[in-house]
């Protein structure tokens, strides 16, 4: 899968571990950012992410602060975007199966990297459950 990824200076280290997590499973990844630990702002990059996701560049997003919340309220201004801030793999397949999440994001202070990659592994292996919930997407994408 083609993934763009991007953190804030909190989630900087694992936005490189996890990085080199998904390349080591084969995905291409697109790393957006930023290149050191400096201060920055988390809109940012959640900004650039999503506007990939959304233009049909990439087909997943992954995000990284340090709750991972303020990266799933900027996303989900973009058109087009369903970005779930997930905190276990529970929730990560849900996200997929019942939401169609396109972007995930994650929290580095509050969760850990074996748990953030197990995240990863079940927000890109499940697939949309369709069905009863296609509508229901239809008509949150409706608000868009
Ligand atoms: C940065 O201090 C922090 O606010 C940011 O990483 C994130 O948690 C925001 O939602």
């Amino acid at each position: 899968m083609k993934i763009s990824l991007a953190s804030d200076h909190a989630g900087f280290e694992q936005k490189e571990q996890l990085k080199a997590y998904l390349a080591d499973l084969g995905h291409e990844v697109v790393d957006e950012g930023p290149d050191s630990e400096d201060r920055v702002d988390y809109p940012d990059y959640a900004a650039k992410v999503a506007r990939k996701v959304s233009e049909g560049l990439v087909d997943r997003g992954v995000l990284v602060c340090g709750t991972g919340i303020g990266m799933a309220m900027t996303a989900n201004k973009i058109k087009g975007i369903r970005a779930a801030n997930i905190v276990s793999p529970e929730f990560a397949a849900l996200s997929r199966d019942h939401n169609d999440a396109n972007i995930v994001t994650l929290s580095a202070r509050f969760v850990d990297l074996e748990t953030n990659e197990q995240i990863l592994d079940a927000f890109l292996s499940t697939d949309f459950g369709e069905g009863r919930h296609a509508d229901r997407i239809r008509k949150m994408m409706s608000y868009d």
